[in-house]
């Protein structure tokens, strides 16, 4: 009995010291509405593997894309109520929980991508990461996904182009007015109902990025897609701030320094990424792709300008100046 006591003993030391005897790990699941070949489903899959290298036993990462866990509309609440720890939402989705984030809607705001990191990396862009912690939402790094084009089953060369045409749009105020601003019909419509309201013509429009139109494969439901540049598609990486805050010290600050590291590849390789699916779209010869001329270019940024001043107060005008400041390097 004695001697059966001690091997026990000598046992559980043992296994104790060579590590097998711990704490299960923290499990975080990070969910997301796009496909695993697109910047942010990359992202994610960058994150999971680092994460579990890093930290091994210690954080276990399970991701779910193409919105399997939580689409548009539940995501967020998921993550108050500790369902989900990590969401890449775009910028488009948090007019409930920040006015100033609709900043990035505004149509014809960047210039480029390029902009778009100098203001995300601007004292006025990092702030806007901490602005929901009162509801208990912190940003841990902001990921590219692109520009966004336009499509229809019709050339949209003009604004007059789009009059009268149903646009799906995400669940933005800003957006809507950018179509109605052109006279088309917006209709809020969750990413993962895209494909088949173009299908069934519950729309017959919409606006993205090359990767997520070739990913979801809405080249093949529009015959004509146009390069226009119009606005941007970015995303917040966000956690429940009492999760995060609760996380060991040494565990939180390796994730963040993984999240560092993996930003960096995401907003590398993204503009690569939606070039390929450009060209992706391009060689399955469903749909034509219009380029604008700079005149074609210019009319459909002078309709689309009057959403910035209806949208001003909320956003407030010296965010919309130090975001258009940061047009110029
Ligand atoms: C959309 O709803 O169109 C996008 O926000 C999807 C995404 O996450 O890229």
């Amino acid at each position: 009995m004695l001697k059966t006591t001690a091997k026990a003993l000598v046992c559980a030391i043992s296994l104790t010291v060579a590590g097998f005897v711990q704490a299960d790990p923290v499990v975080i699941k990070f969910a997301h509405v796009v496909a695993d070949n697109t910047p942010k489903g990359q992202g994610a899959l960058m994150f999971k593997k680092l994460a579990e290298e890093r930290l091994p036993g210690k954080v276990k990462v399970e991701v779910y894309p193409n919105s399997s866990l939580f689409g548009d509309g539940k995501e967020m609440e998921a993550l108050l109520i500790g369902d989900v720890q990590l969401l890449a939402p775009s910028l488009a989705k948090f007019e409930h929980y920040s006015k100033s984030m609709q900043i990035y809607d505004l149509p014809f705001l960047f210039d480029d991508l390029a902009a778009a990191d100098r203001f995300q990396s601007s004292p006025q862009g990092k702030a806007l990461l901490t602005s929901m912690e009162d509801k208990n939402i912190t940003g841990l790094a902001y990921w590219h996904n692109g520009t966004k084009q336009l499509s229809a089953n019709k050339p949209l060369r003009e604004p007059s182009d789009a009059r009268g045409l149903k646009f799906r749009v995400q669940a933005s105020a800003v957006l809507d007015e950018q179509f109605k601003a052109v006279r088309a019909n917006p209709r809020k419509m969750s990413f993962a109902e895209v494909y088949q309201g173009l299908q069934t013509g519950v729309v017959n429009g919409t606006e993205n990025t090359w990767s997520n139109y070739e990913s979801q494969k809405v080249h093949e439901v529009q015959k004509y897609m146009t390069e226009s540049d119009h606005g941007l598609i970015d995303y917040m990486v966000i956690t429940n701030t009492k999760f995060w805050k609760g996380l060991p010290d040494d565990v939180r600050s390796e994730l963040e320094a993984i999240m560092a590291e993996v930003t960096v590849e995401v907003n590398r390789q993204a503009d690569e990424l939606n070039q390929k699916a450009k060209q992706a779209i391009a060689a399955a010869g469903t749909t034509e792709i219009i380029e604008l001329t700079p005149e074609q270019r210019a009319k459909w940024r002078e309709a689309m300008q009057p959403v910035w001043k209806k949208f001003e107060n909320e956003i407030g005008v010296d965010l919309i100046k130090a975001a258009e400041a940061s047009n110029q390097r």
